[in-house]
């Protein structure tokens, strides 16, 4: 069987070591055949791809990004997308296609397959963790880990100086990043997109650490919102980002701001960006990436198409690709409020 493997969106940790186990255990245990395409779903689109045997996956376990390139390409808003994705398939002898994304990535391959009959199998990805069908998606691990260390050097400079430090960490839709390393990194303050904070509450916060002789670590999700947000929004620069969704575009420069002003006491921003999407992944990440590699392989041997593996518990599951992509997974108000302990 000649079997088709892509990534798309975002990159993140552990996507080399998922496309390594693969074509380890798809060449090794049936005698596949693989071919990459390139850069998501402009490969098919385009008819871009590259042979994909096992010397093209030795030594990638550790590396961060994805040996394929990644795009945020959507055939569906391609003139002609699905013909020429199916045409292109066809032409390049491939019998199923494995792609691995996040939510925009696998809603593709989730109509490929349902209304098209593209034998599709997905594997979720995202530093997010915000796909509601599995426990945990590989990168969120590595990013946090980014995330807590760049907290806890954090706290030693601002201790140095008695300062306000703000650190935005990634995270448009769902605050997992920012709950994980703030609890990890022991920061002061946590914000979340899932609930709206009031700048005086944070200010009281920023306060009390300041009286108990602390400097305050205040973690900010790049989608959090402060409760006067859409008011804020109209008075300020709000260019679309590259999801074509508003948002206060650097909230945490604005947060700092806000916190100096009200409360006298210099502040600075620290955004972490990228860097948590980039290098090597953690063990956890490779360990899960590695499983969800050979689960693919596991469902493309059943001929159960048009499913997502997904972890649950200890387990790998496959879910439908429909049900997988339908609905995001946010923070729930009581894993945020229990955090709340450490707040001040
Ligand atoms: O979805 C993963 C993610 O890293 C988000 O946390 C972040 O908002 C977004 O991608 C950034 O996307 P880009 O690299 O296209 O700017």
């Amino acid at each position: 069987m000649r079997i088709g493997v892509l990534t798309g969106g975002g990159d993140c940790p552990g996507l080399n070591a998922v496309i390594r186990a693969i074509v380890r255990k798809g060449v090794q245990d049936h005698g596949h055949d693989f071919i990459g395409f390139k850069d998501g779903w402009r490969g098919p689109l385009h008819g871009s791809a590259v042979p994909l045997g096992i010397p093209a996956v030795r030594g990638i376990l550790p590396r961060g990004g994805t040996i394929l390139g990644s795009s945020r390409t959507n055939p569906f808003k391609e003139p002609d997308g699905v013909r020429r994705i199916t045409e292109n398939l066809a032409e390049h002898g491939v019998d199923a296609l494995i792609a691995i994304g996040g939510e925009d990535t696998l809603g593709v391959a989730a109509r490929l397959s349902t209304e098209y009959g593209v034998r599709c199998v997905g594997v979720p990805k995202t530093i997010d963790n915000d796909l509601s069908a599995t426990d945990y998606t590989f990168g969120f691990d590595t990013a946090v880990n980014i995330a807590t260390e760049a907290i806890d050097r954090l706290h030693t400079t601002a201790e140095s100086h008695m300062r306000v430090l703000v650190v935005e960490v990634m995270g448009r839709h769902a605050g997992w990043i920012a709950l994980h390393s703030g609890l990890a990194g022991g920061a002061n303050v946590i914000l979340v997109p899932e609930v709206r904070f009031d700048v005086d509450e944070v200010c009281g916060w920023v306060a009390s650490r300041f009286r108990a002789s602390y400097a305050p670590i205040v973690v900010v999700a790049e989608g959090a919102m402060p409760q006067d947000g859409d008011l804020v929004l109209k008075n300020a620069a709000t260019p679309l980002d590259s999801f074509g969704h508003v948002r206060l575009s650097g909230v945490g420069e604005w947060l700092a701001k806000e916190i100096e002003s009200r409360t006298g006491k210099e502040a600075r921003t620290t955004v972490l960006g990228h860097v948590q999407r980039g290098g090597t992944p953690s063990a956890f990440d490779r360990w899960l990436a590695t499983r969800f590699g050979l689960h693919a392989i596991a469902a493309v041997r059943d001929g159960d198409f048009g499913v997502m593996v997904a972890l649950r518990g200890a387990d790998i599951v496959r879910v439908p690709l429909g049900e997988a992509t339908a609905r995001l997974k946010t923070v729930p108000l009581p894993l945020y409020e229990e955090a709340k302990t450490f707040f001040g």
